[in-house]
């Protein structure tokens, strides 16, 4: 069975990332996407509510297990026996600093990672300007999924 990890905070997951996951179920048997536990960054959804959007909003593709992880990426891997990492990228900008995680990450431990460019749609797109623009009353409706939006709304009044 082919399988790989698509790690990041998904606080919130958005359009975008789940471009990137529906890919990557075309192209693995199995996608298990890792959520970080960060414990010194309060985020605004908890990890408990990014799992449950995230299987929520990745069930339709059926090859999605989503799991949160705390320390390396690559000792999540190594203890799953994953060979690789996906992660999208959207504009030159994203490269340096991808490119020296993949690095790292290989010569710890030999995982490769794979790179999926983006859709154009949303390479504007992090959930950090997500949740300032919904802070703010923007309208963020074609940016994440419905569930998204509808947490979002819980949580600041307005979306
Ligand atoms: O969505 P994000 O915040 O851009 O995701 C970053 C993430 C979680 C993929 C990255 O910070 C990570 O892999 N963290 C786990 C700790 C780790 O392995 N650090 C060394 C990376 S070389």
């Amino acid at each position: 069975m082919r399988r790989v990890v698509c790690p990041g905070s998904f606080d919130p997951v958005t359009n975008g990332h789940l471009d990137v996951i529906a890919r990557a179920s075309k192209l693995y048997d199995e996608v298990v996407v890792a959520v970080l536990i960060n414990q010194s960054k309060k985020g605004l959804f908890t990890v408990d509510e990014r799992l449950e959007l995230l299987r929520d909003v990745t069930k339709e593709f059926g090859n999605i297990d989503v799991q949160s992880f705390t320390g390396l990426i690559v000792d999540f891997c190594r203890e799953r026996d994953i060979p690789a990492i996906i992660k999208g990228l959207r504009a030159v900008s994203d490269f340096d600093y991808e490119l020296q995680m993949a690095q790292m990450n290989n010569s710890l431990s030999g995982v490769e990672t794979l790179f999926v460019a983006t859709s154009p749609l949303y390479s504007f797109l992090s959930s950090s300007l997500v949740k300032e623009v919904a802070a703010y009353g923007g309208d963020v409706s074609g940016l994440v999924p419905a569930a998204v939006l509808d947490r979002l709304r819980d949580k600041l009044g307005h979306a």
